[in-house]
């Protein structure tokens, strides 16, 4: 089943899965990728595809704020699932792709992977940028970021992307959606880890602030850029 959600700025309004950036709120063409060569269009607006492989939900809500930032800046955000892509997707009519991605058991999600990997010539040829999504970023340490580095670059050699900025971020312990067994494996590493263990409540490490930095360099990288669909 392919899910849609109707991104907004006022910040995550509707939860499910792509959502309308700037376009919609001006009351004009929605950023559905398919349309038109003018739907929506204005010189300094570019469309931009923000996806996303989440297990438990933080990698969606940050892809949900990289749209808002992005959408707040003028341009057109698409943010959608790489699980559930929309099966009329083409990335012809975008200026820009971030694929955010998170760690689960040392790689991130195989969709996210397969979704990039079987659009590669596409995503090397646009202004774009890859988010990874782990606990190991959390503790922020030397082997850390060692670790964190492994693991986009792994990403990147499975896929053959070569984004043209990639971003470590921070996720998040959701105890309340693990399960009991789970909740439990989660709870000994993270102990390990030197990170929360009050099984009572999630806990979250996402510097938010450093989400929107990065937001904010992607779309200084595409405004330097000529678009490519206007
Ligand atoms: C079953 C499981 C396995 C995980 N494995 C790793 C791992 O190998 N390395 C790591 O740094 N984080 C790992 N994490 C932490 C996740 O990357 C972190 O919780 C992240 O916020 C999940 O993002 P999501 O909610 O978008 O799926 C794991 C989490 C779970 C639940």
């Amino acid at each position: 089943m392919c899910e849609y959600r109707v991104h907004t700025t006022h910040a995550h309004a509707e939860r499910t899965a792509v959502r309308i950036g700037a376009a919609t709120q001006a009351g004009t063409a929605p950023n559905t990728g398919e349309g038109g060569p003018d739907a929506g269009d204005d010189a300094s607006m570019s469309r931009i595809l923000v996806c996303y492989g989440s297990t438990e939900g933080q990698t969606a809500a940050i892809a949900d704020r990289i749209g808002d930032v992005l959408a707040e800046a003028g341009h057109d955000p698409l943010v959608i699932s790489t699980k559930h892509p929309p099966p009329e997707l083409d990335l012809r009519r975008y200026d820009g792709l971030i694929v955010a991605a998170s760690v689960h058991m040392g790689h991130h999600q195989r969709h996210a992977a397969s979704f990039v990997r079987s659009r590669v010539g596409r995503f090397n040829e646009l202004p774009s940028a890859f988010v990874s999504v782990s606990l190991t970023a959390a503790t922020g340490d030397e082997a850390a970021t060692h670790t964190t580095a492994e693991y986009v670059e792994t990403f990147l050699e499975e896929t053959g992307w070569n984004p043209d900025r990639t971003h470590v971020v921070a996720g998040a312990l959701r105890y309340r959606s693990y399960g009991r067994l789970l909740g439990f494996v989660m709870r000994v590493i993270a102990a390990r880890a030197g990170l929360d263990t009050d099984t009572s409540r999630d806990h979250e490490y996402t510097d938010w602030a450093g989400v929107e930095a990065f937001a904010q360099e992607f779309r200084t990288l595409l405004e330097q850029e000529p678009t490519s669909s206007h």
